[in-house]
């Protein structure tokens, strides 16, 4: 028996649900789209994943975790806008600044399919948001 490998190449990682098991992106491509769906991803990160309108997985995939202090934040599917609980910052569906008091985007992170496997790898180029070096980076 070999396990299923994990790892790719660049650091990439397989997209997992929150027991640890490997989530097949079918799964997530049975939800609506415009959907955020949350996975564990790159150093156990929660990550939301993006059903695009031609029901494929979006390249970008948005990091859970607010800019300004850290928390994790739902995605709210009427305002269209991650809103974070704690402090009160908004972002945008790409994960830009609407509200502070965080003053930063969301950090990104490269999402693949490959033969139903989601792999998540890091994203080390210009963010295409804000035109710039990522400050994750
Ligand atoms: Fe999100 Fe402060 S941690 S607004």
């Amino acid at each position: 028996f070999t396990p299923p490998k994990e790892t790719g190449e660049g650091g990439a990682i397989l997209a997992k649900d929150k027991l640890g098991n490997p989530i097949p992106a079918s799964q997530i491509l049975e939800n609506p789209p415009e959907t955020r769906a949350l996975v564990a991803g790159l150093a156990g990160e929660p990550t939301y994943l993006i059903v695009t309108d031609a029901n494929t997985l979006d390249g970008r995939g948005i990091v859970d975790n607010c800019t300004h202090l850290g928390c994790t934040f739902p995605w709210n599917e009427t305002a269209e806008q991650f809103q974070c609980p704690c402090h009160g910052s908004r972002y945008d569906a790409e994960g830009s600044v609407v509200r502070g008091p965080a003053n930063r985007p969301l950090k990104l992170v490269h999402v693949a399919v490959i033969d139903d496997a989601i792999w998540l790898s890091p994203w080390t180029e210009t963010d295409p948001r804000t035109g710039e070096r990522p400050w994750w980076v």
